[in-house]
């Protein structure tokens, strides 16, 4: 079987290298999955490029995001059974609960992960998937929808007419939109590239602003909506400054990335917090129960994911080379093998 593999220290592309070898067993209380369909995450290219803060292990498969059907089980299995559609749970050990440092494991990155013809999970880091979802689609869901889910659904949750703000045009951005128009909220969507607005606007965005024609975005929004409820802060230095002015008085703001690619963090202006007094909270993706929680809504709503663009398995690199150059509207798919 074909299996890619992180190979070498230093950061780049010549370090993803695609292996020939033998068709994995699933041990007890392991399921042998065929992969259909893989995603790209911000994250596969910083451990990619030596950036992630968690160390990678040496020669890891990577991605975390991988979707397929249950090909064998090995002894004592009880959760799965050979033909069920499954993905893998971004924290495999974390269950419920709040993370710790004894959970911190992740797929494609300290424990085997997707970018493979077929991979060994432990039944207790996989989920079934809805059956509405196609391969692709359902390859989507482990980094980027569980984030998304916990940004929208997590300690300050929308209620239906408020507003919820979402910035660029990646994976957590589109299904924040998504789910807050589920909970039938008002979004805002702020993009580098004005002439996305259609499609945000197909996917229910009720104002589209675009950060290159109005850098000064954020009173524009307070102005024209009373205050954002809710930002899903995935800008990080370039946004946190807007996105404070954005923000309703105590509104709530999730912040997903602390850095951008060049190493600069955010930045707090005493006197624009002051103006807003937003609650600020992190998180971490999230445990297999947050994307059982999330599954069942996609499922009950039918909700699909937004897909960019699909390679071929054999096109691994250039699925990377497309993502990191960062134009992309939803994700970026590797077919299986
Ligand atoms: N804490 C967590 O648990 C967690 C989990 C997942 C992701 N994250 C973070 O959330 C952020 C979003 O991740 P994602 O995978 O959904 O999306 P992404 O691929 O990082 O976002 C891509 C979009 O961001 C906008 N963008 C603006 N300037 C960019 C630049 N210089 N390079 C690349 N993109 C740029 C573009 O949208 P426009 O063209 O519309 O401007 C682009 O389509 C990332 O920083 C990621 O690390 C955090």
């Amino acid at each position: 079987m074909q299996r890619y593999r992180l190979e070498g220290q230093d950061g780049g592309l010549h370090r993803l290298v695609m292996r020939e070898e033998a068709v994995l067993q699933p041990g007890p209380h392991q399921i042998l999955m065929r992969v259909r369909a893989t995603s790209l995450n911000r994250r596969d290219t910083m451990i990619l490029n030596g950036t992630y803060p968690l160390t990678p292990r040496a020669g890891i498969v990577p991605l975390s995001d991988g979707a397929g059907e249950v090909m064998a089980v090995g002894d004592g299995v009880t959760r799965f059974a050979v033909g069920d559609r499954v993905t893998g749970s971004y924290f495999a050990h974390w269950i419920d609960g709040r993370i710790h440092a004894g959970l911190i494991d992740q797929l494609g990155c300290t424990l085997d992960g997707m970018l493979a013809e077929y991979a060994v999970l432990d039944e207790q880091w996989a989920v079934r998937l809805p059956d509405h979802l196609d391969w692709r689609e359902a390859a989507t869901v482990t980094c980027a929808g569980v984030t998304a889910w916990n940004a929208v659904t997590g300690p300050g949750i929308p209620k239906p007419g408020q507003w919820v703000l979402v910035i660029g045009s990646g994976g957590v951005s589109l299904f924040a939109l998504q789910f807050a128009k589920l909970l039938g909220c008002r979004v805002v969507a702020v993009t580098s590239r004005g002439e996305k607005g259609d499609r945000f606007r197909a996917l229910g965005a009720d104002l589209v602003i675009s950060n290159s024609d109005t850098p000064e975005w954020g009173a524009i929004v307070r102005e024209q909506t009373g205050g954002i409820d809710l930002v899903i802060e995935t800008g990080g230095p370039t946004t946190f400054a807007q996105s404070l002015i954005a923000s309703t008085l105590y509104g709530h703001i999730v912040l997903l990335t602390l850095q951008d690619a060049k190493g600069r963090s955010i930045e707090m202006p005493a006197a624009l917090y002051q103006r807003s007094l937003a609650t600020i909270s992190r998180l971490f993706v999230g445990s297999r129960t947050n994307l059982e929680a999330m599954l069942s809504a996609v499922s009950q709503h039918r909700l699909r994911p937004v897909i960019d663009k699909v390679f071929a398995f054999s096109e691994a690199g250039d699925a990377y080379r497309y993502f990191q150059q960062g134009d992309v509207f939803g994700k970026v798919i590797i077919d299986g093998a």
